[in-house]
């Protein structure tokens, strides 16, 4: 009997253990030798100049080494690159330091390093700044006339979308919808702040950084600075979670290598809570105007999206809340657009899925709205209006089961007993009701290398430039690795989070284990082949003269396949040769983007090796060779919500989400229902409780601590129960899985808002849903 695959169950975090005891480090906690504290001082204005910095005191002040501030900062480069995936400043056109200049309210304006973080957060204090103040705009309603039309999103992407005529054909819709839903700026919030050492080594520059792209991140510090990547190491072995915050690299960690520089030392630099406010990025603001036509079956014939959303004035970010709307729904005439307005703000950033977090929300609660004006059941609806290709681009979906997620859900939660008329439903004194929405996301998978390593002394290890942001990458590796090796658990080390090392996807767009998945696999089986190799030419072996291309793994040994009585493990041949060790590379270049796949990077790089090898790789020839261009790739699901609410208070009670995931295969449950459940709980702070508030008179955060920014906590935890259908879709890649961070949070914020029109009759369409609304 062979060992049972470890891909698919439910297997312990590898790294749960080190990070409970405090043996997993986080980008903060590194005991260097000789490590100074900076404090970032960050601006009290909206908008205008620095007169003046007066250091003179705070420079005094005890423990104090030296400031960074404009006029003594090391001149910065401005990036090339806008990919992601290649280093992605948040900031444009306003690299840290650099001039007098001021944006917005919380701009880094000066770094004090001192030999303690106290003595570095007081002095801070002590800074002496005048202002020239100038008239700042930071209201996105007030300013709506101000919008223009962003060519492009995020990595090129298409952000105005149009097929057939979407206003002649709702002038003619025998029913309509046409409303305006809002949703406020969201903060991430991460448990970890922004953080990074930075430390020189004569020329050498060493970073340990808190960043979702450890090779991005690598990259992009190579040109700000201008030094040779080959001289530079970013590591981020764990990160507390980045949500997208983390996914664009921010003005603190130059600026820890700045301050380095400046006085010699290593430095440490940590952005505070109330800090990661206004420098760490957010979720836009979202004002959506939705019109749905359809007919008298429920059809629908035309579909309007046009957001507004908000950008910063150095540089361009779209929140692409319509993006989901393209694809969702046949519908012959449509019309997705977005409008961006300049704000003296922070940029904003992507957060857990940009667009479609906040768009589902448009557009599944005017789905519902729809139903209700049809009076067809919200299920139906959707069901009238399936799709089995993406009608924007007219392709066939690589596998979608979007149908058995609606049915499975509305079993899960009782949807056959649930009334349909609003406000019918009660329990006690509470009104009870149900909702649903549609969960969506892209199946993204790009371009990733990795290393497999077999020890004479019968482990692996795996190394790959990607990182586990607390989704468990750490874990999924390590089965995947196991798998393909036919080793325990216990024998395989997956190694990540450092640049050093081949370089992998960034944890953007969900896509690493689509992405790093197939790379490690085709990195295990290239050094199963070198093996094979070995194995065929050596006297000593039962395999001797065989075909190695023949040889397969089984229970541990490499055997003949068709004749497997005789075989011996990989780690015996190494042994009798001598071998410590033998590795494969693999680099696998695919994307499901509809883009190019990438062009490989110059002759003489480190990944020139890697390419080499991948060439001679089966695995990869096959995967490579796979038609994706004439599939559109993503995942979907349903969420259904039962609530419960006081109608006296208005305080809503959930008390069950059922989600049901079409994600490909699931490459751990146990990971796969937290991710999901991590996104549902998203979406109850986004439809009951989160929203930050700014000040209208100085446009300044205000609700910039845990305190005030309400997120929920245990005490708001329903029942959940989550489902997935488990099928795997192999035109993706050979694992099958499409990724599953993002998609647990689209739609769910929808089902929540319409299963609070269910049960109170009231129509909320401006988030969140605090008491006020439902009395
Ligand atoms: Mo995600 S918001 O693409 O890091």
């Amino acid at each position: 009997m062979s060992a049972p695959l470890l891909v698919g169950q439910g297997v312990d975090r590898v790294d749960g253990r080190l990070k409970v005891t405090g043996g997993a480090k986080y980008a903060a906690e590194f005991n260097i030798e000789n490590l100074a504290y900076g404090v970032t001082v960050q601006s009290t204005i909206t908008k205008g100049h620095i007169s003046k910095i007066d250091t003179t005191i705070a420079k005094k002040s005890p423990g104090v080494i030296d400031i960074l501030t404009y006029r003594n900062a090391m001149q910065l480069h401005f990036p090339a690159s806008s990919d992601p995936g290649q280093g992605k400043f948040a900031e444009k056109d306003l690299l840290p330091l650099q001039s007098d200049r001021i944006f917005y309210d919380g701009q880094h304006i000066a770094v004090v390093i001192a030999e303690t973080f106290e003595q570095a957060e007081h002095a801070a204090s002590l800074l002496q700044i005048t202002y020239d103040k100038q008239d700042a705009i930071f209201d996105l309603k007030e300013n709506i006339g101000k919008s223009y039309k962003p060519a492009k999103g995020l990595g090129g992407s298409e952000v105005q979308l149009k097929r057939g005529d979407a206003e002649k054909a709702l002038q003619t819709a025998a029913v309509k919808i046409d409303e305006t839903y809002t949703t406020p700026v969201y903060h991430h919030n991460a448990m970890e702040p922004h953080a990074t050492i930075a430390q020189w080594n004569g020329d050498e520059l060493m970073i340990y950084d808190a960043t979702q792209s450890v090779a991005g991140s690598h990259s992009l510090m190579s040109q700000l600075i201008g030094v040779p990547k080959e001289k530079i190491r970013v590591v981020s072995y764990y990160i507390g979670g980045g949500f997208g915050s983390k996914g664009f690299s921010w003005p603190g960690t130059v600026m820890a290598v700045m301050s380095a520089k400046l006085v010699n030392r290593p430095v440490k630099l940590v952005l505070s809570r109330q800090q990661v406010f206004t420098t760490g990025g957010r979720r836009s603001q979202t004002i959506q105007n939705v019109a749905l036509g359809a007919d008298a079956s429920g059809k629908i014939s035309a579909i309007k999206h046009a957001s507004t959303v908000e950008t910063s004035f150095v540089d361009e970010f779209v929140e692409p809340a319509g993006v989901a709307t393209a694809m969702l729904y046949a519908s012959e005439n449509l019309d997705v657009s977005h409008n961006l307005v300049r704000l003296n703000k922070g940029t904003p950033c992507p957060m857990r899925a940009p667009g479609e977090a906040t768009g589902t929300f448009g557009l599944e609660v005017a789905m519902d709205e729809l139903a209700y004006k049809l009076k067809m059941d919200p299920v139906k609806l959707r069901l009238v209006n399936y799709t089995e290709t993406e009608p924007q681009k007219d392709k066939p979906f690589s596998s979608k089961n979007l149908k058995e997620c609606y049915e499975k859900g509305a079993q899960a939660i009782g949807w056959g007993e649930r009334s349909y008329e609003p406000r019918t439903m009660k329990d006690g004194k509470y009104l009870v009701g149900y909702g649903m929405a549609t969960a969506t996301y892209p199946a993204n998978r790009g371009k990733s290398s990795a290393k497999a390593i077999l020890f004479s002394d019968g482990h692996a290890e795996i190394e790959c430039a990607t990182q586990d942001i607390g989704t468990g990458t750490y874990t999924v590796m390590t089965q995947l690795a196991a798998d393909t090796l036919n080793l325990p658990i216990d024998k395989v080390k997956v190694k990540l989070g450092d640049s050093k090392f081949p370089q992998g996807a960034n944890s953007g767009g969900s896509q690493v284990t689509a992405s790093v998945g197939p790379a490690i696999r085709a990195a295990a089986i290239g050094a199963i082949q070198k093996v094979a190799k070995l194995v065929v030419n050596d006297k000593n072996s039962p395999l001797y003269k065989m075909d190695p291309e023949n040889l397969v793994l089984k229970d541990g040994l490499l055997v003949s396949n068709g004749n497997g009585k005789k075989g011996e493990s990989l780690f015996d041949i190494l042994k009798r040769n001598n071998l410590s060790q033998i590795e494969g590379q693999a680099s696998v270049n695919v994307s499901t983007r509809g883009q190019q796949q990438e062009a490989n990077p110059a002759a003489g790089s480190a990944e020139e090796a890697v390419q080499k090898e991948s060439a001679n790789n089966e695995a990869i020839k096959s995967d490579e060779a796979v038609d994706r261009k004439s599939y559109a790739f993503h995942s979907f699901g349903a969420h259904f919500v039962k609530v419960r609410v006081d109608p006296e208070l208005g305080k809503v009670y959930i008390d069950k989400i059922v989600g049901v995931m079409d994600i490909g295969k699931v490459m751990n449950l146990k990971l796969a229902k937290n991710q999901i459940m991590g996104g549902q709980i998203f979406g109850i702070g986004m439809a009951l409780m989160e929203g930050t508030e700014y000040d209208p008179v100085r446009g300044r955060v205000v609700t910039r601590d845990l305190a005030n920014y309400l997120v929920p906590v245990h005490a708001d935890m329903p029942d959940f129960e989550v489902i997935f259908l488990d099928k795997p879709d192999l035109l993706i890649s050979p694992i099958g899985a499409r990724g599953i961070g993002e998609i647990g949070i689209t739609g769910i914020t929808a089902a929540i808002v319409n299963a609070v029109y269910h049960a109170t009759g009231i129509r909320v369409r401006d988030l969140p849903i605090r008491p006020d609304k439902l009395i």
